[in-house]
């Protein structure tokens, strides 16, 4: 079968990045511009500047990307690009990049769901086994998803409130660390001691009631003159979180009768949740798969790896594909 490159284009936050992967699972080349250092100026991702600063990138990265391959458009067989979920403004830039591409080279356009690319950025380690289930934790996203096979997706669980790379971040601005948070709070994690009496009965399902204890002890402690001790509360924070994650996940294992479990999003570079997640697949006899460090936050890579899955079960969009900010399309992937 002749080889296919895809040129995959991802914009639907903070990073610009564009790459091209060969085959769903080879990376030949990779630009991730991220703009970090602007936004932590505010405590946060500013949706404005974000797509005004995609709208400056967007072309040196694609020059920096085919440079750096040594490749010409005409060497891609298609182009894969997030259309949602995400930031509308951010979102549009990359897909108008994709349809501009498109139109000009007279290559398939194929649209991928950004969950779905983190999903594959596991392929990139090694090849997916079905079915699984996919446990996806991201700045935006806490779900549970069942595979029966390549590009088949059903939605088993998630959260009903905040994402936990979310609550991870707004637990790290009350504690005064930079954002994005969730890699600080990880780090002073494992310092610490669980020693904060912090409930985790009443929040077995949603994040944002962790969230609030947390803000509230810290607010209390203050008022009373404590200092807090921010190393055992973000040890205690983070068991919290690794424990309501894993006892989900493992029950959704039981259930489905898998034996394959892949961990994705930003969220699956917590080296706590990483441990706790592999000793539990480990006494279960499970196997489990964690995307690369640098595939976990997004990145063109793995939206390159999924659209060749999506290739192979020929889903292309044509140029009326427009970005979808929220996130209603569960339902068209089974
Ligand atoms: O997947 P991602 O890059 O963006 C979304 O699609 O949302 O995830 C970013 C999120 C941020 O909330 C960040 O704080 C969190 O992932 N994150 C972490 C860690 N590394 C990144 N959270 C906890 N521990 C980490 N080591
Ligand atoms: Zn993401």
């Amino acid at each position: 079968m002749k080889d296919v490159y895809i040129l995959g284009i991802e914009s639907s936050c903070d990073e610009t990045s564009m790459s091209i992967v060969k085959n769903g699972s080879e990376e030949i080349a990779t630009i991730v511009l991220s703009q970090i250092d602007i936004h932590k100026n505010y405590g946060g991702v500013v949706p404005e500047i974000a797509s005004r600063n995609h709208i400056e990138n967007i072309t040196i990265v694609l020059e920096e990307l085919l440079s750096k391959a040594n490749m010409k458009l005409e060497d891609i067989t298609a182009i894969g690009v997030t259309y949602g979920p995400g930031l509308i403004g951010s979102l549009l830039i990359g897909v108008q990049a994709a349809k501009t591409i498109s139109l000009v080279t007279g290559k398939p356009l194929i649209p991928v769901h950004h969950i779905i690319g983190h999903i594959y950025a596991n392929n990139l380690k090694e090849r997916l086994t079905f079915p699984l289930i996919a446990l996806v934790v991201s700045g935006g996203h806490t779900e549970l998803i069942y595979m029966k096979e390549d590009y088949s997706f059903t939605k088993i669980g998630g959260t009903l409130d905040d994402a936990v790379g979310e609550c991870y971040d707004k637990v790290a601005k009350v504690l005064g660390l930079e954002y994005p948070g969730g890699p600080k709070v990880d780090k002073l994690a494992h310092l610490g001691k669980d020693t904060y009496p912090l409930d985790d009965s009443t929040y077995n399902f949603s994040f944002s009631g962790i969230k609030s204890a947390v803000i509230n002890l810290v607010h209390n402690e203050e008022q009373r003159g404590n200092t807090i001790n921010k190393e055992n509360l973000c040890t205690t924070f983070q068991n919290r979180v690794v424990g309501i994650i894993t006892k989900k996940t493992m029950k959704a294992i039981k259930e489905y009768k898998v034996s394959n479990l892949v961990v994705a999003g930003g969220v699956s570079a917590n080296s706590g949740l990483r441990e706790k997640l592999t000793e539990e697949c480990q006494k279960e006899n499970i196997h489990i798969s964690f995307p690369e460090l640098k595939y976990c936050t997004d990145n063109a890579t793995m939206i390159a790896a999924a659209a060749y899955f999506a290739y192979q079960k020929n889903i292309f969009a044509d140029l009326t594909l427009n970005a979808m900010a929220t996130d209603t399309i569960y339902k068209e992937w089974k």
